[in-house]
């Protein structure tokens, strides 16, 4: 579904500020796979998600969505594979906006059709059931400006807008981190949720292992631009932060500096 194939880019190429972001990165995933990707500060994930999502042309290699080299294609035209969830729960929906209103334009991505001509009755029932299925109320408040919300049901919102239209491929950059350790394991719990229903595959970074051995059916972890641990079926299904702190230093020939950020 995704084939990410020697890729590198150079942030700052010739300057003082040059960094190496990404060092010939290689990465395939299959239909309906669930990779959560970890690696310390500066290590390349976001870098890797903004690749592949077009925010800026790699310096070499090939992007493969679903089949199209998608490796020039602009961010703009991208986003027609893609479903895509940041750390801020600002960003994402339009807070001046109701929750019906925020869905209908996910609704309508990509389309001609714009709000002017209203959301049909039709719709709005098909709106609920999905709200629904989140469990935090927002069926019965429709009409609420997004503004209004707190930040965990604006990114469950957020989530439900990025999968809408089932993208090929769901790109999340530590949804959840901006939240308190409750409202982040629902809305991870409402991630599993979604992610599993609709088959998609998904790419799920975060800064906490726990969280990254909990979820997903493979986890890969990178460092200096580059995967050096990719980790799936039975063995990710037995995985421990021990187990993982240990292969981490086999694989990197260093110790595990007890970076907080990294254990969560
Ligand atoms: N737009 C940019 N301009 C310049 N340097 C950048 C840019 N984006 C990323 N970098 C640099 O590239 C390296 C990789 O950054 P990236 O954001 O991918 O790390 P990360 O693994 O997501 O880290 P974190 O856990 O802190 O989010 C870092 O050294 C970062 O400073
Ligand atoms: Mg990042």
């Amino acid at each position: 579904m995704l084939e990410v194939k020697n890729i590198y880019k150079t942030f700052n190429p010739g300057t003082i500020n040059e960094k190496i972001a990404l060092n010939g990165l290689s990465l395939k995933l299959n239909e309906g796979d669930f990779v959560t990707v970890i690696g310390g500060n500066g290590a390349g994930k976001s870098t890797l998600l903004n690749a592949v999502a077009g925010v800026w042309p790699v310096d070499e290699g090939q992007i493969v969505i679903d089949g199209t080299d998608v490796t020039k294609l602009s961010e703009h035209k991208r986003a027609a594979y893609l479903g895509r969830v940041f750390q801020d729960p600002m960003t994402g929906t339009a807070a001046t906006m109701g929750i019906e209103e925020n869905l209908a334009l996910a609704r309508r991505r990509g389309t001609k059709r714009g709000l002017r001509k209203g959301i049909t009755q039709q719709e709005r029932e098909e709106y609920k059931e999905l709200l629904k299925v989140l469990g935090l109320g927002l069926e019965n408040r429709l009409t609420s400006k997004v503004g209004l919300l707190s930040g965990g049901q604006r990114q469950a919102l957020t989530l439900l807008m990025a999968t809408l239209k089932k993208p090929k491929l769901l790109l999340l950059d530590e949804h959840t981190a901006a939240l308190d350790p409750k409202t982040a394991s629902k809305v991870l719990e409402i991630t599993d949720m979604i992610v599993n229903r609709d088959h998609l595959t998904t790419l799920m970074i975060t800064h906490n292992m726990k969280d990254a051995i909990a979820h997903g059916n493979r986890l890969i972890m990178l460092m200096d631009g580059k995967v050096i641990l990719d980790i799936q079926g039975e063995e990710k299904k037995k995985l421990t932060v021990k187990n993982l702190l240990d292969k981490f230093e086999q694989a990197s020939g260093e110790e595990f500096s007890n970076d907080a950020a990294i254990l969560g």
